[in-house]
């Protein structure tokens, strides 16, 4: 369980970014975070590993404050940025898979063990060799994906991992976000696109102004979407069964 207890945040003495936030994510739990731009879900994020340190409030881990071991909670939680390039490192995706297990001086057999694999699991063998500044959008963000989880994390948080993607591409990172979720990690996903992914959902979470204006199961929150804020293109009558792009 990942419970966020009381978050405040602010920038010199403006507004707050986050604002008495409190949030649990229990262990096997699929969250679809959604809010306008600037409601604060980004700066939520860097709070849920760490980068941020909490100005008020904390984050816990199974009730142990994340900030007690840094490094067992950047190995527990993996984030997967907005934007892949700057997540990337190596010089090939092989070796930027290779990165975070070889910052920890993993033994050398494990650290191809566990690349070898993810780079199966994500289908990225043909881009193994691969300089990451060549790859497309939707292959750098399954180079990432794959970054973190050779770390074999309990949490996976990601922000926006669709902007810009085809609809295969969608498909492939959401096949594997849901087979994470099936192999019993807790998935926290950031994402407008409600439609391609809400079906999936165990918890919504709706943000406005930096404070949570919602959470809840989905089929609750779904005939109320507007009065949060949230614009529903897909229509009134959709089903929530049917707000995924997964072939069924
Ligand atoms: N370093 C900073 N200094 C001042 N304000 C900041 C800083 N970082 C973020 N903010 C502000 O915090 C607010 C929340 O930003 P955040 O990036 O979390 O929004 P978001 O919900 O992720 O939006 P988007 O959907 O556009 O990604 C915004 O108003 C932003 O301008
Ligand atoms: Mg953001």
């Amino acid at each position: 369980m990942l419970q966020v207890r009381g978050l405040s945040r602010s920038y010199r003495n403006q507004q707050k970014v986050l604002n008495n936030i409190n949030i649990s994510f229990p262990e096997g739990s699929f969250t679809i975070i959604a809010g306008p731009n600037g409601s604060g879900k980004t700066q939520l994020m860097r709070h849920l590993n760490g980068l941020l340190k909490a100005q008020e409030g904390e984050v816990l881990l199974r009730g142990e404050s994340i900030q007690k071991d840094l490094n067992h909670t950047r190995r527990s939680i993996g984030l997967v940025f907005q934007n892949a390039d700057s997540q990337i490192v190596g010089q090939t995706v092989a070796s930027d898979i290779a990165f975070g297990p070889e910052n920890l001086r993993w033994p050398r057999e494990k650290i191809r063990e566990a690349t070898e694999q993810v780079i199966r699991e994500l289908s990225l063998e043909k881009l193994r060799d691969r300089r990451p500044h060549t790859l497309s959008g939707g292959e750098k963000r399954r180079t990432v994906l794959a970054a973190v989880l050779v770390m074999n994390p309990d949490v996976i948080v990601l922000d926006e991992p669709f902007t810009g993607l085809d609809y295969p591409g969608v498909q492939d990172i959401l096949k594997d976000i849901v087979r994470q979720n099936k192999e019993g990690r807790t998935i926290i996903l950031i994402s407008h696109d409600l439609e391609k992914v809400l079906a999936h959902s165990t918890q919504l979470v709706l943000m406005n102004k930096g404070e949570i204006t919602a959470s809840g199961r989905a089929e609750e929150l779904l005939p109320h979407l507007e009065e949060y804020g949230i614009r529903r293109p897909w229509g009134e009558n959709r089903t929530l069964k049917s707000m995924t792009w997964l072939k069924p």
